[in-house]
């Protein structure tokens, strides 16, 4: 096991060049500006579909557009592509090379970003996907709204590219042998973020030759648009196991107890695993022969295997190194982590949330029971498990470690930001469970308003109330959290010292503490798994009380 690398993280950070720090502050700047902007659309559409905001549905639709767009490709990729070049510049402690590259690629994304939003504004709301069908009449909007996501793939391709060159100087100048199993995930990281904006332009493209009268009619946009959403959704999951990896070294300096050369073997197994997996978005398609709807469903169980792998990595070596130093019983050395530091308690409810959003997935997965539940508010309610939870709350936490440190501010009111985790977490379990109920009982998703003229059963909208008292609780929490870590960036006289190694001790930390044996890791893993049989079994159940049969779209 190592010890924790001298000087840590945030000292690293806050001695990166000032031209490197510039940078990462107006990336994370925009990045919190989107998640701020995606905020907002999803509170309204939430409290839309709750019955408590009066509008007409059109106007509903726009917000759901600026929440999926401006939240989910935007506040995800930037606020990724801030983080990979600030720990790739703190790899070999020379700063970024090829800065105006990520410069080049910044400007692209944000471009992308004002494209993206105008053109929510223009002619029919499109949603997050951009469906050409919508703008048949009016393809104006249409063409704005790609555009932007043309530019955002662009910027994806452009950007790494100082990553990659920064994570490789070091070896092409021989004072490194080899990449660190952090440098490895880095690169690996962003050779994805490569890949997931080729995958942009190529589903976007067609689209705006068609806006333009240079194409035709883009009827194959759905496939396409199935491919980088597939990417676009692991991406940010790959990206959280790697920050884990690195923020559990800063929290607590424990490295992984099974070695670099084992780490390095998971992360890359992403690689192997998620494109062919990207198949299984299509297999509720009624035209695609049976073999590959059964492939698909089969592969879309492998995707989870390198994300379990990596967490069983890192609650083991957690656990190994908190019993060598006293930890006794199945639990009791999870109260020696710093759970007073924001950041831990974001990871610790990132945890949480990606084992009940597993059970969900894995139910949604089922061949029989997707074509039931696959247009139906079930989806949002399980995906946010991963999109709050688990991906947001882990960029956040993440956030929470660099932004103090290169702002030169100590992290504010950490106190009060420690429980906004918490805060969220209650939201979204009202949000989900209300949200999955809803969905076995048939209230459709991007419907907003599920009255139909009082012939709705009344359950529905008392589960779309709680959706919303969920929703608002889930915002109110992620707002007070970012702005807490947006104000670490407003320029100041003089420095605080760094937090740097961050003794356990001063957030909560006991001594991390006989016996090497770990066993929290494979027990919830169990657990997730007999969960899973519990939900699909009651899934079943529910649909036999049913008097329908239901087909649905492999629409996200
Ligand atoms: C913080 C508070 C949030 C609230 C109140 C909220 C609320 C909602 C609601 C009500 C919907 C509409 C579901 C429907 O009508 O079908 C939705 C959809 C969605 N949300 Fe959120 N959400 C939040 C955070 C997030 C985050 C952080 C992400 C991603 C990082 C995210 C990604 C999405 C996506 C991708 C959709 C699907 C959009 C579509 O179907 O067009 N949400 N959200």
């Amino acid at each position: 096991m190592g010890a924790p690398s001298t000087p840590g993280y945030p000292q690293r950070l806050a001695a990166l060049p000032l031209a490197d720090r510039r940078l990462l502050t107006s990336m994370a700047g925009v990045a919190l500006a989107a998640l701020a902007v995606g905020i907002a659309g999803g509170l309204a559409t939430a409290l839309a579909r709750a019955g408590l905001l009066d509008i007409v549905p059109a106007t509903g639709y726009r917000f759901l557009t600026v929440h999926g767009v401006s939240i989910f490709f935007y506040w995800l990729f930037v606020a990724q592509a801030a983080l990979l070049l600030a720990f790739s510049a703190t790899e070999d402690d020379q700063g970024l090379a090829w800065r105006r590259v990520a410069w080049a690629g910044f400007a692209l994304m944000l471009g992308g970003f004002g494209l993206s939003m105008a053109g929510a504004q223009i002619g029919t709301p499109l949603l997050y996907n951009g469906a050409p069908e919508l703008a048949a009449d009016d393809p104006r909007g249409l063409l704005v709204f790609s555009s932007g996501y043309l530019l955002l793939g662009l910027g994806l391709m452009v950007l790494p590219a100082c990553a990659i060159t920064t994570l490789l100087t070091p070896r092409w100048q021989g004072r490194q042998e080899r990449l660190s199993a952090v440098g490895f995930a880095l690169f690996v990281w962003a050779g994805f973020l490569i890949v997931t904006g080729f995958a942009a332009l190529y589903a976007f493209v067609p689209s705006v030759l068609w806006a333009l009268g240079a194409g035709p009619f883009p009827a194959g946009q759905g496939t396409s648009w199935h491919i980088v959403f597939h990417n676009m959704h692991y991406l940010p999951l790959m990206a959280t196991v790697i920050l884990w990896y690195v923020l559990m070294q800063v929290l607590t300096g424990v490295k992984s107890v099974f070695g670099e050369r084992f780490s390095k073997i998971v992360f890359s197994m992403y690689l192997v695993f998620v494109p062919p997996t990207s198949l299984y978005h299509m297999f509720l398609e009624p035209d695609l022969p049976g073999v590959v709807r059964v492939a698909g469903s089969l592969l879309s169980l492998f995707v989870s295997v390198p994300t379990l792998t990596a967490f069983l990595i890192i609650v083991a070596s957690l656990e190994v190194h908190a019993r060598r130093h006293g930890g006794r019983g199945l639990f009791g050395w999870i109260r020696l982590l710093p759970w007073r530091h924001p950041s831990m308690a974001a990871i610790g409810v990132a945890v949480l949330s990606m084992g009940l959003g597993l059970v969900f997935a894995f139910v949604l997965i089922q061949g029989e029971l997707a074509p039931l539940l696959s247009d139906t508010f079930f989806v949002p309610g399980y995906f946010h498990f991963f999109t709050v939870g688990t991906v947001s709350l882990t960029l956040l936490a993440a956030l929470a470690v660099v932004l103090p440190a290169i702002g030169g501010r100590a992290i504010w009111r950490p106190g009060l930001l420690r429980w906004m985790p918490w805060l969220a977490f209650a939201g979204l379990l009202v949000f989900g469970v209300a949200g999955i109920a809803a969905g076995y009982l048939g209230v459709p998703r991007r419907v907003i308003d599920v009255a139909y003229q009082g012939q709705a059963p009344a359950l529905w909208q008392g589960l779309m109330a709680a959706v919303g008292v969920g929703g608002t609780l889930m915002a109110l929490a992620l707002t007070i959290f970012a702005a807490g870590l947006a104000l670490s960036l407003l320029p100041r006289r003089g420095r605080d010292p760094v937090q740097g190694s961050m003794p356990l001790a001063t957030w909560g930390g006991g001594a991390l503490p006989p016996g090497a044996s770990a066993w929290v890791g494979p027990v919830s893993v169990l657990a997730i798994v007999a969960a899973m049989y519990a939900f699909s079994a009651l899934a079943f159940e529910l649909m036999r009380s049913l008097p329908i049969t239901a087909a649905g779209g492999a629409g996200h």
